[in-house]
C-alpha cells in the first residue's frame, strides 16, 4: 500500500522531530501529529516556530517548511486516526510508580489507552507502528486489543524503535545509522513492513533499513541502550579508581577508544547519565529478566544503574566534603540543568539529583541553564517528594544571566556540558564570587589549567 496519511499520537520529543522529518522528505504524506495536551499542540502551531516545545538545533527550520504544507498537529485524535493508513503511537512510556513493577516496569497505561482509541475510531484497515520504547512482546498486548476491540477491520502491528538521541535528533533522523523494523513473517505482515519501508526509502538508503520479527526489534532497543549506557557507567567506574590513583580518565578513554575494537565514542566521564531511555530501558530489561527468571541476567544489567545512581551521589558528597564538610547556608550556582546539551529536556538529569542531595544538606542553589526554566526545575524537584514543595521553592533560585547566577556563589557545579560555558568571562566570574573560589566539572568541559591560573580550586571528574 502507498501510504499517503500517516497520524502519529504523542506530539513529544519523539513523535514531534520524527513526524517533521517525515513530513519534510516526503510532501507527498500527510502527516497529522496529535496529543491530548491542548498547551502542547498550541505550542506546536505557534506562529513564531522558535516557541515550538521541544528545542532541537535545526528543528524549528524543518516545522516551518513543512507545517500547514503536510504537517499538521491537532488534538483531534480521532479524526486523525480514522483518516489514516498509518498509525504511529510515540507516546511516554515511564517507570510504573505504582503496583507490581513499581520502579522497574514500563507503565503501558498510555499505550493501551491510545490502542483502545484507534479500536474504537478505526473503520478501515490500518497499520500501526510502536514508535514508543517499549517491553519486548509489547506489540502483542497492542494486536489482542485491537482484534477483541475492534470493528473488524484488520491491523498490522510494525515495531519500529527510534535510536535519535535528543539534542542531534534531527541529524539522527536525516543520517539514521539504521532504521529497524519489525513485523510479522505472514503475507500481510511483509506488506505492512514494506509500506513503512518505502516511507524511509524517500531519504534512507535501503542498505541501512533493515527488517525483523517484531520481537528482535523490540528488544533490540533495549539491547541499544542497554549497551550505550553500559559504557557510561563503566567509564564512570573507572573515574573514581583514577581519582585515587593519579591517573586521568580523559587519557583512559582515549587511549582505549583508539583500539577500534573498542571505539571512541561514548566514553566521556561525566557526573552520570540522564534521559528519558537508559535508566528507563534498562529497569524494564531487568524486569523483563527477573520475570522469567533470569536472576544473574538482571543482576548484571542492574549494575549499570547501581553504578550511575553512585556516580551523582559521589558528586554531591565531594561538593559537601570539599567544602569542609558542610554547605548548610552557602550558595552553590548550578550550571546546567538539562540532562545534556543542546535540548530544554530534563528528565532523569543528573543536576536533580545532586540538587536534592545538596538542598537536604541545607544548601541555596542557584541554577542557569540557557534552555530550562525555574518553573521546570522546581516540577522536577518535586516529583521526587523528598520534601514540600514550599521547602524546594526557597531553596531554588534561578536567573536568566550566568553572571549574575555565580555572583556571591561559594561554589559552581557544572551539570552540563553547553558550549557556552566554555566562552564565559571566568575571571569576572570569580572576581564576584566567595572565596576560595571552587568550580565542581560535572562534564569535565573547562579549562583546568585557565581556571586555576585564575585562582578557582577545580575538581573534575576522574583525574
Ligand atoms: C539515548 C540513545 O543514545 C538513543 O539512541 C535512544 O534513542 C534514546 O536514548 P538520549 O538519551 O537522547 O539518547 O541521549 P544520549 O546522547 O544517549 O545521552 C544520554 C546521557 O548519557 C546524557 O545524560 C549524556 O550526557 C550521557 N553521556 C553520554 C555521558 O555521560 N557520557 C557519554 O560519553 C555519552
Ligand atoms: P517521548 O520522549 O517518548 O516523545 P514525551 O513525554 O515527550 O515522550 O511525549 C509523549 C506525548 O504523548 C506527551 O505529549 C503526551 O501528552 C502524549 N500522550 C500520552 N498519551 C496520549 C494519548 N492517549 N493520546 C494522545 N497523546 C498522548
Amino acid at each position: 500500500m502507498g501510504i499517503t496519511k500517516i497520524c502519529c499520537i504523542g506530539a513529544g520529543y519523539v513523535g514531534g522531530p520524527t513526524m517533521a522529518i517525515i513530513a519534510q522528505k516526503c510532501p507527498q504524506i500527510q502527516v497529522t501529529v496529535v496529543d491530548l495536551n491542548q498547551d502542547r499542540i498550541a505550542a506546536w502551531n505557534d506562529e513564531d516556530v522558535n516557541n515550538i516545545p521541544i528545542y532541537e538545533p535545526g528543528l524549528s527550520d524543518i516545522v516551518k517548511e513543512a507545517r500547514g504544507r503536510n504537517l499538521f498537529f491537532s488534538t483531534d485524535v480521532e479524526k486523525a486516526i480514522d483518516d489514516a493508513q498509518m498509525i504511529f503511537i510515540s507516546v511516554n512510556t515511564p517507570t510504573k510508580t505504582y503496583g507490581k513493577g513499581k520502579g522497574m516496569a514500563a507503565d503501558l497505561k498510555f499505550i493501551e489507552l491510545c490502542a483502545r482509541q484507534i479500536a474504537k475510531v478505526a473503520k478501515t484497515d490500518k497499520i500501526v507502528v510502536e514508535k514508543s520504547t517499549l517491553p519486548v512482546r509489547t506489540a502483542e498486548a497492542i494486536k489482542s486489543i485491537l482484534d477483541n476491540t475492534g470493528n473488524g477491520v484488520k491491523f498490522q502491528i510494525l515495531s519500529n524503535p527510534e535510536f535519535l538521541a535528543e539534542g542531534t535528533a534531527v541529524q539522527d533522523l536525516l543520517n539514521p545509522d539504521r532504521i529497524l523494523i519489525g513485523g510479522d513473517t505472514t503475507e500481510e505482515g511483509q506488506k505492512a513492513i514494506q509500506s513503512l519501508v518505502d516511507v524511509y526509502a524517500n531519504w534512507v538508503s535501503l542498505d541501512k533499513i533493515l527488517t525483523t520479527n517484531v520481537w528482535s526489534s523490540e528488544l533490540s532497543k533495549l539491547t541499544a541502550n542497554a549497551f550505550l549506557a553500559q559504557r557510561i557507567s563503566s567509564i564512570n567506574a573507572m573515574s573514581e579508581l583514577c581519582e585515587k590513583t593519579g591517573a586521568d580518565v580523559n587519557e583512559v578513554a582515549r587511549a582505549i577508544g583508539m583500539d577500534s575494537r573498542i571505539g571512541s565514542k561514548f566514553l566521556k566521564a561525566s557526573v552520570g547519565f540522564g534521559g528519558s531511555c537508559f535508566q528507563k530501558d534498562i529497569l524494564n530489561l531487568v524486569y523483563i529478566a527477573k520475570s522469567y527468571g533470569l536472576t544473574a541476567v538482571a543482576d548484571y544489567w542492574e549494575q549499570v544503574i547501581i553504578m550511575n545512581d553512585h556516580q551523582k551521589r559521589r558528586f554531591s558528597d565531594n561538593i559537601v566534603k570539599t567544602l569542609y564538610n558542610t554547605v548548610s547556608g552557602k550558595k552553590i550556582t548550578f550550571l546546567g540543568w538539562a540532562f545534556k546539551k543542546d535540548t530544554n529536556d530534563t528528565r532523569e538529569s543528573a543536576a536533580i539529583y545532586v540538587a536534592d542531595d545538596l538542598i537536604s544538606e541545607n544548601a541555596s542553589i542557584v541554577v542557569y541553564d540557557p534552555k530550562v526554566s525555574r518553573k521546570k526545575v522546581l516540577a522536577d524537584l518535586d516529583y521526587l517528594e523528598t520534601r514540600s514543595s514550599d521547602v524546594n521553592a526557597s531553596s531554588i533560585l534561578s536567573f536568566e544571566n550566568p553572571y549574575e547566577a555565580c555572583a556571591g556563589a561559594h561554589a559552581i557545579a557544572v551539570l552540563t556540558e553547553w558550549d557556552e560555558f566554555i566562552t564565559y568571562d571566568w575571571q569576572k566570574i570569580y572576581d564576584s564570587m566567595q572565596k576560595p573560589a571552587f568550580v565542581f566539572d560535572g562534564r569535565n568541559v573547562l579549562n583546568s589549567s585557565d581556571l586555576e591560573k585564575i585562582g578557582f580550586i577545580y575538581k573534575a571528574i576522574g583525574s
